[in-house]
């Protein structure tokens, strides 16, 4: 079980609603930030594949488990599009003991693109390049976090899994299953 007081946070949101740009100011704070695309773009040279983000993730939320558990505070800026995933590491933190939160940070399509393409024009090697149209399309795909669902902490897992963290161990095949 971690040390009383660890808190995990989930950076939620879009790109360039500033998950990262939050992410290191909890870091400057003590906490442990894995930023994916910090390690996306070093390992697969710029790829940007479902397969190799799936599989980076659940090898760093095992990671933060584990980090959790010895009393770090722990930072994960992965966006986290969909309600499932992110009840699953609610429930699978506060299984080690850490008190895991949802920060969800929203951002307008016209803030959103001037952030995304300054960026992309300032520190091209931090991030993926992508276009007005991805960001549309993937605004419909984003799950927004409700009132319902940040004040819900007892769901079970979907339908299909008996716990949460053989879902998890599905969605991310990197990520043991926990037996919780
Ligand atoms: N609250 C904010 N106000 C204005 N600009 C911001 C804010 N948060 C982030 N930015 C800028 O917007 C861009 C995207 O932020 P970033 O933190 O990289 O977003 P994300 O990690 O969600 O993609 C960066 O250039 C950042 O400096
Ligand atoms: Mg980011």
């Amino acid at each position: 079980m971690a040390a009383r007081g660890v808190t995990v946070v989930l950076m939620v949101g879009l790109p360039g609603s500033g998950k990262t740009t939050r992410a290191r100011q909890l870091e400057a704070e003590g906490a442990l930030r894995f930023s994916l695309d910090e390690w996306m773009l070093p390992l697969f040279a710029g790829e940007n594949g479902t397969r190799q983000r799936d599989t980076l993730e659940g090898r760093l939320i095992w990671a933060g488990l584990r980090a959790a558990e010895l009393g770090v505070d722990v930072v994960l800026d992965f966006g986290f599009w969909s309600r499932a995933e992110r009840d699953a590491l609610r429930h699978l933190f506060a299984a080690v003991g850490a008190e895991c939160v949802v920060e969800f940070l929203d951002v307008d399509p016209t803030t959103q693109w001037e952030r995304v393409s300054r960026r992309q024009v300032e520190a091209p090697g931090d991030t993926f390049a992508m276009t007005r149209g991805e960001l549309d399309h993937w605004r419909t795909l984003f799950e927004v976090p409700t009132a319902e669902e940040l004040a819900t902490t007892t769901n079970g897992p979907p339908a299909g899994f008996l716990t949460w963290s053989a879902w998890a161990a599905d969605r991310w095949p990197s990520l043991p299953d926990q037996g919780r």
